[in-house]
This record gives C-alpha cells, structure tokens and sequence, in this order.
C-alpha cells in the first residue's frame, strides 16, 4: 500500500498567509497540517508515501520535507505541472503508484484517527474504491455520496441539493482502476478534472466503491477559523509536558504547557493548554490557553489566548489582549500604551504594525 497526498490550490481563503506559504504548511500547534496526514499514514504502517504539489511551491514542500523528514522516511514529490483539479494530480503520480494498491489524502484535511479500519474494510471486502465519509450539517459545501446499501450509487461535487448528509472526508483508498477511470473523463464546466467524476465513472463502470462511515473528529482546515479550531482541539489532547526551556522565579506556568529548547519565559503568567517553540522569548506577559507561539518569535508585555503565532515574529507592548489571531511569520507589531483592550488580528507573514 502506497500513499499519494494531494496539496495543489491557491488556498485563496487562507490569504494573507498563502501569500507567502503552502496552506498545507500553515501551523497547527507548531506543526504543519500536512505533517498530521503523514503521521496518520506512518502510524498505519504505509512508509512509500508521495505529496503532489504546484511547480511555483515545490521549494517550500521540499525545504519542510528534507532531510528524511523528522520521521526517518523520505518523502516523494511530484510536480503537477498544471492546475488541473484533483483526478489531473492523480494521473500525474501514475509512476509513483505503479500498479500498487493506495490510499488518497487531500493534504488540508486533517483528520483525529486511526488509517487502519479503512485499510482493513478496503483489503478485507476487496473493494476497488474505498470513500471515507463524515456526517456534516451543511453537504453541499463537500462532495457528497449517495448510498444503496452499503455501496455508493452517485457521488456529487458540492450538489445544491446533496443526495445525503455524508460528505467526502479527504481519504480514498483506490486500486490502480481509478488511472483508467480518470483516463475517460473531461474536464468539467470550471475546466478541472474532478475526483468525484472519476469515482462516477468507476461507478458506471461497474467497479464496486464501498463506503467508511467515519467516525473521527475531522476537519478540512481551509479557512483561518479552521487553523485556530484545529489548534485548541490538538492543544486539548496534549499530555505528559516536557519543558527545555528556562522559566524564571516570578513566572507562573499552569496546565499543559510545553516549552522548547532555548526559550525563556520571564515574569510572565503562562495557562496551558499552550506550546511554545525553540528559541522563542516571553517576558512581561500573559500567555492564555490554546494558544501556540513558534520558534524565534518574541513577545513583551503582551497579553495573547487562543492563537497561533508563527516563526520570526516580534510582539511588543500591544495596547489590546489579542485573542482568536493568526499572526504570520517575520511579523513586528509594535505598541506603545498599556491600557488593555481586547483585539482580533488576521495578520499575514512580513506584516508591520505599529499601535498608538
Ligand atoms: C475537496 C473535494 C470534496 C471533498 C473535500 C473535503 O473539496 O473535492 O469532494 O468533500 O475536498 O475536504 P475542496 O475542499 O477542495 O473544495
């Protein structure tokens, strides 16, 4: 079993940020999205695992793929040259998957369970197509399935009047029949070669697609309100704190809180659940719950909960307790006042602000 994550798109609705990154490699806790799908795989057993990505990021996926990656596998990546839709950036790692059997991965997804019961359904019922499902209020924002019995009957691409409430997850398994299904469809009215036409046409062509109802916590972290979900549900799960870093005498560090080497924490008050990368400088502050700060940022006298601030940054003495923020990478935000309000920031990497 082979696996292929897909990571094209603008990621037109995490601008600013998708400016200057992949929003597979946006953080979560300190961690690339993306990274959560590789693990879920790795844990699976599935070591020969590829990333599909656009000619103009490769630099990027390459650059936080290197070196082995920090779980001792490499990691392969394929170029799709064209923004072609999803079933286009299948074909084009046909000689990755040669005529092995795998599992799909929509690489913004980001998904709390194990791969393993799929893999089992998929192996032990000797599917063609495996479609994992989650039950979802609003349908019509997802590819959608529509069931006779067990086995799918249609699947629709964000139908205005979905068939169901089982909305695509991100997570296929396929066998080497979806090349050939791909092989017969045409690009579809926004001229993009659609998974879920190549999943109809395995369908029409009498191929037996079964369905994983599943039943873990799930997201497709495609808006900035996703990232800062995603960050306190992981940030609740945390367990059995290491801390590297130095923490003075007139600092109060409470709950989970994990602090990595080389940071310094200085008369601030710190409520996990929270993470706080390498390198990384607190001084005069309260960090509050949920909230993850990267490496190389520093932050004096600030007041900061439920957010996610990335590498580089510097925050100091803003006049407001920033809360539910995504704040970039080589951000400066500069204040002046003490006098505390409370703000919500959407700030992209290279930002420079400067409060009264
Ligand atoms: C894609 C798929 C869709 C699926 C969704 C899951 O849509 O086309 O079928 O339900 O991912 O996240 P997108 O998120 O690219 O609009």
């Amino acid at each position: 079993m082979k696996s292929l994550i897909l990571c094209g798109g603008k990621g037109s609705r995490l601008r600013p940020w998708t400016f200057s990154r992949p929003k597979h490699l946006l953080p979560i806790m300190n961690k690339p999205v993306l990274f959560y799908g590789i693990e879920l795989m790795i844990q699976a057993g599935i070591t020969e695992i590829a990333v599909v990505v656009p000619p103009g990021l490769r630099q990027e996926f390459d650059d936080a793929l290197r070196g082995g990656t920090p779980w001792g596998i490499a990691i392969t990546l394929i170029v799709q040259p064209e923004p072609k839709g999803l079933a286009d950036a299948v074909r084009v790692a046909e000689n990755f998957i040669q005529h092995d059997d795998f599992l799909l991965y929509l690489g913004d997804n980001v998904i709390d369970g194990s791969l393993q019961p799929l893999i089992q359904k998929f192996q032990s019922e000797n599917l063609d197509g495996l479609v994992s499902v989650s039950h979802v209020d609003a349908p019509e924002q997802f590819g959608v399935v529509q069931l006779s019995g067990e086995k799918i009957e249609k699947v629709v691409e964000k139908p205005k009047h979905p068939p169901s409430h089982l909305a695509i997850n991100g997570v296929y398994l396929f066998k080497h029949s979806l090349f050939g299904a791909i092989a017969k469809i045409s690009p579809s009215a926004r001229g993009e070669y659609e998974l879920t036409d190549a999943i109809q046409q395995l369908i029409n062509d009498g191929f037996h697609l079964g369905v994983f109802r599943s039943p873990y916590w799930w997201k497709d972290a495609g808006q900035p309100k996703d990232l800062i979900m995603c960050n306190q549900y992981f940030l609740d799960k945390m367990q059995g704190c290491t801390s590297k870093g130095a923490v003075d005498q007139k600092s109060l560090i409470s709950g989970q809180v994990v602090l990595g080497e080389n940071s310094k924490i200085m008369n601030s008050i710190i409520c996990g659940p929270a993470i706080i990368g390498q390198n990384t400088t607190v001084e005069n502050c309260y960090i509050g719950p949920y909230t993850s700060i990267s490496d190389h940022v520093s932050i004096y006298n600030c007041q900061i909960e439920n957010s996610i601030v990335m590498e580089n940054t510097v925050l100091n003495s803003i006049p407001h307790r920033i809360e539910k923020s995504l704040i970039g990478g080589e951000v400066k935000m500069i204040g002046k006042s003490q006098q505390l309000k409370t703000i919500q920031l959407w700030i992209g990497d290279h930002s420079h602000l400067y409060f009264p």
